[in-house]
């Protein structure tokens, strides 16, 4: 092990240069025009896995994007690891708020500048890296490793499932392993336990048949953009509780053991809120802000709009009025579900004066993984070592769609070892990770396939 410590040690200005290359593919999964992007992307990462010493390497399609799978299986008695990671990121918008293009990746105060340095091609470019250097140097793996990495993961991994139970058998493993979450601050490791659930909805309202003059019309028919405003608002009171009948019905109460693990995580509201810009927190009462984040369902609206937006003013009464929103969902609130409900919700309440269509978009479903493996009582171990600092343990409130699927559909359990620090700002502009902590933990990494056979 120490050898292959040393490895990554003096292997940094490579690695730096290896992922500057990788993160130079616009592999945007949401749009139609980076198809090619997608399978380019694909393509190197199996360079990438090939050169670390990873047989059996493939590409297969799928109805959307690409999934790549590759092994190495010759520690014969000792557990075999699925490793997942995501090759696809967000989009880059807005533009003008990157400070230089987001697929030339740049050092700046340690960090590597770039889209997807963080979500999720530096995480699992560090696998790949850990899994070399064990293999340059003690010429095998201490486990057996299956690796599975897809291209749709920000856009709800949407043909993944299928992948999952067609090739059952091969991927049914002891453990999986996915880097795509954070730590709690520079050197603080973390290992998150709880992910959330998605659902996500887009409602348009039609009021009259046509955007109309606002003082001809004005004061005659409903205004849409007025109407949405008032159903959306009216989905929390003023205490934050989401208003739609049997939200909250599958949730049990939060046991005092559960509320203790969180308030075990050190927090500073004052530095949170200033970090955020804001005077005052806002959510669910009579929750702290960690459960809020991750322990209980949120409502969010991503975007809404309406009339005119355009520059100067132009007095309208406009026919339409839309809004994208989402509900992140914990155990054991089921997405399908919970859309019928909110949809209905919204189907009552709406006037007659509009008409409400739906689309659905996404989704996923919530996860609270065991806390007492010895899986990840080992990777707990190799980070501290490694980071020489305790570990920290998150229920957060992001979504990896497939984990639960990974539970539900393979029956395996799913160890969440993350890298990305609070600012590493993933999905906005200027996504970044820091090389120190990117460092370090592939050597957690290596560590952590030792400890899980010793
Ligand atoms: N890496 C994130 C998920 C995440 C974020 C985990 C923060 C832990 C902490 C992942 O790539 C992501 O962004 N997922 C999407 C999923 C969605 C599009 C179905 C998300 O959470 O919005
Ligand atoms: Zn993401």
């Amino acid at each position: 092990m120490q050898q292959a410590l040393n490895f990554v040690k003096s292997n940094h200005q490579r690695y730096i240069e290896e992922l500057k290359t990788f993160l130079t593919i616009p592999s945007i999964s949401s749009d139609p025009e980076r198809k090619q992007a997608m399978y380019d992307c694909a393509e190197h990462a199996v360079n990438l896995l090939k050169d670390a010493g990873i047989d059996n390497l493939k590409i297969h399609n799928t109805p959307g994007h690409p999934v790549v799978t590759g092994d190495w299986l010759h520690a014969p008695d000792a557990p075999t690891v699925l490793i997942y990671g995501h090759l696809d990121v967000q989009p880059v918008d807005p533009l003008d708020l990157w400070e230089k293009d987001p697929f030339v990746a740049h050092i700046q105060n340690d960090r590597l500048v770039a889209r997807g340095t963080a979500d999720d091609k530096g995480q699992l470019y560090m696998h790949v890296k850990a899994l070399e250097a064990i293999l340059k140097t003690d010429g095998k793996l201490p486990v057996n490793v299956k690796i599975i990495l897809e291209s749709e993961e920000e856009i709800g991994s949407v043909n993944l499932p299928a992948f999952l139970k067609a090739n059952k058998e091969y991927l049914t493993t002891d453990i999986a392993v996915v880097s795509d979450s954070g730590m709690l601050a520079e050197g603080k490791p973390a290992i998150t336990y709880g992910l959330k659930g998605l659902t996500y909805l887009e409602i348009e309202l039609t009021g009259p048949n046509r955007d109309l003059h606002s003082g001809t019309f004005g004061g005659a028919v409903a205004n849409p953009a007025e109407i949405l405003a008032r159903l959306l608002a009216s989905v929390k009171d003023e205490k934050g509780r989401i208003q739609i009948p049997g939200f909250y019905d599958r949730i049990p109460d939060m046991t005092e053991e559960e509320r203790a693990r969180i308030a075990r995580v050190p927090y500073n509201e004052t530095e949170y809120m200033s970090s955020l810009g804001v005077e005052e927190l806002w959510g669910e009462e009579p929750y702290t802000r960690r459960e809020r984040t991750g322990a209980r369902p949120t409502f969010e609206i991503n975007g809404i709009w309406s009339g005119f937006t355009g520059v100067g003013a132009k007095t309208v009464l406009p026919s339409k009025a839309h809004a994208k929103f989402s509900m992140r969902l914990v155990p054991d609130q089921d997405p399908d579900e919970i859309m019928e409900l909110v949809e209905k919700y919204f189907i009552e309440k709406a006037p007659k004066s509009v008409k409400v269509k739906f689309i659905r978009h996404h989704g996923g479903h919530p996860v609270v993984t065991p806390i007492d493996s010895k899986y990840m009582k080992a990777a707990e171990q190799a980070l501290a070592e490694s980071y020489n600092h305790e570990v920290y343990f998150l229920r957060e409130g992001g979504s990896i769609p497939i984990v639960a699927d990974f539970k539900k559909i393979l029956g395996v359990d799913t160890l969440l070892l993350g890298f990305a620090l609070p600012d590493a700002r993933t999905h906005s502009p200027n996504e970044n990770i820091h090389l120190p902590t990117f460092f370090t933990g592939i050597e957690s990494l290596v560590r952590t396939w030792y400890y899980f056979v010793k």
